[in-house]
């Protein structure tokens, strides 16, 4: 994939220089929309819903975090010493997640 056609990635790299942006999402189904601000996908476990608390609480093991973005749950897990692997589609999200740590 070349970067510049790396819209999340894009998306999440503004936000992490800039701290603004916003996403456009348009999906098969043919929904069309302003869907969200990148700055969830920096947000701290304190501003997350309870749905995501909870599996937080259930977490075991090794964890692989699929399509980690910027890696807010990466990031959680490991300070609380869990073994994480963060992969994602996206080079500039992975970009991203390193400089984070
Ligand atoms: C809605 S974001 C969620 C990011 C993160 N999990 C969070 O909750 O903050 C979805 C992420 O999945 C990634 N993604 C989409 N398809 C993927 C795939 N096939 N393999 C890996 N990552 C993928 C995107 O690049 C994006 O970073």
């Amino acid at each position: 994939m070349k970067p510049k056609r790396d819209a999340v990635g894009q998306a999440i790299w503004a936000y992490s220089k800039r701290g603004e942006g916003f996403e456009i999402l348009e999906r098969d189904d043919g929904y069309f929309g302003v869907s969200g601000w990148p700055g969830a996908y920096f947000s701290d476990y304190d501003e997350w819903p309870d749905y995501q608390k909870r599996a937080m609480d259930l977490v075991k093991g090794r964890v692989l975090d699929i399509g980690c973005g910027a890696g807010r749950h990466s990031l959680h897990l490991q300070k609380r010493e869990f073994d994480v692997v963060g992969i994602d589609i996206s080079p500039l999200a992975i970009k991203v997640c390193k400089l984070r740590g």
